[in-house]
């Protein structure tokens, strides 16, 4: 008898529930009236006097312990099923609230850029970002020692100061060059790094695009009417342009290219800082010797290039007044743009 008792106190310790339901099946097996433990008091009654005083303890031992341990599964599960009944059955529960991204205000200005002279016939051209000196600077008629590579403060690798961190996308032009012969058309989009000092209006890292177009019979008049086609597409059709001459050494003649202001009408603000004119970007006709650098055939061919900030149209397009938001991505600054989408 003993050896029952032990099994039946076993499986009481062992019972491992899922439901309620399978609690009171499992009670009424065991302590019901025609359970397992009532037939055992039956049989108690037949052993020897001797044996009474110890299996009656088992006994008594096995009735507390499946009582105890039935009426604490129970309520464990109750309490378990009433937690995942009132889940299902609040309806009226507010969601989860799911915040959808939107898209950076600098992919919506480079789309919108790439878009207008993807409609004039350009196509992407993408390059690498660590770069050599030939690329950004050698092929673009940029002698050794010449003090223009100061213009742009470059993060040279200390070991090898051949590679470098493209400081303008020019890289890319020269690229394309490398790879295509005239007609070249390309819109050239890419992340440039420069060494300067973060402020409201500078950052070591932004973004730029450059176009390079190159033909029989390319002139100034063309590159001039596409960046007015350009400036109406982005800034509004009442936009005008300027030129004011410049210096690039891979351009010649070179010019920067001003926009009218649109904040104030060409009237005079903070923002042109009274002038009406705001400076948009660098361009002018490629230099024979970055033709020839690049196996163009300068006397057969001519061709402008022109290079712009992303950052710089978008702070100009939305009226941001530091550049240092674009870095650090607020969803209180980024969401402004979704109705730009
Ligand atoms: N590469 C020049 C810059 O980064 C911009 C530019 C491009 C100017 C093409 C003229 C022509 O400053």
């Amino acid at each position: 008898m003993t050896d029952k008792i032990n099994d039946l106190l076993r499986r009481v310790e062992e019972f491992d529930p899922r439901t309620v339901a399978e609690i009171e099946d499992f009670r009424i097996k065991v302590l019901g009236k025609k359970g397992e433990l009532t037939a055992l008091m039956e049989e108690f009654k037949t052993v020897p006097a001797e044996q009474k005083r110890e299996l009656g303890q088992q006994l008594n031992r096995l009735k507390a312990a499946a009582t105890e341990r039935i009426n604490a599964l129970r309520e464990r599960l109750r309490d378990a099923e009433a937690e995942n009944a009132s889940h299902i059955e609040d309806m009226s529960r507010p969601g989860s609230a799911e915040q959808l991204g939107s898209r950076h205000p600098i992919s919506l200005v480079r789309n919108q850029i790439v878009e207008v002279f993807a409609r004039l016939g350009y196509t992407v051209a993408e390059g690498p970002e660590i770069e050599d000196d030939w690329h950004v600077f050698s092929a673009l008629n940029f002698p050794p020692e010449h003090p223009a590579r100061d213009m742009q403060d470059t993060f040279f690798i200390e070991k090898n100061p051949d590679i470098l961190l493209r400081t303008h996308t020019s890289s890319i032009q020269v690229r394309t060059m490398e790879r295509q012969k005239p007609p070249i058309r390309v819109i050239c989009p890419g992340r440039v790094f420069r060494n300067e000092a973060i402020s409201y209006r500078a950052h070591c890292i932004f973004h730029q695009i450059e176009g390079l177009y190159i033909d029989e019979g390319v002139s100034f008049a063309d590159l001039k009417q596409s960046l007015l086609y350009f400036a109406k597409e982005i800034f509004g059709e009442q936009a005008v342009i300027r030129m004011r001459p410049s210096y690039f050494p891979f351009t010649e003649p070179s010019a920067e290219v001003d926009v009218s202001c649109n904040l104030c009408g060409g009237k005079g603000c903070n923002v042109c800082k009274g002038t009406g004119w705001l400076e948009i970007m660098g361009c002018g006709m490629v230099d024979p010797n970055v033709l020839k650098a690049n196996g163009i055939d300068p006397d057969k061919y001519s061709g402008f290039a022109f290079g712009m900030g992303v950052e710089r149209i978008a702070m100009l397009k939305y009226g941001v007044r530091d550049l240092r938001l674009y870095f650090e991505n607020d969803v209180r600054f980024l969401h402004q743009f979704d109705s730009a989408l």
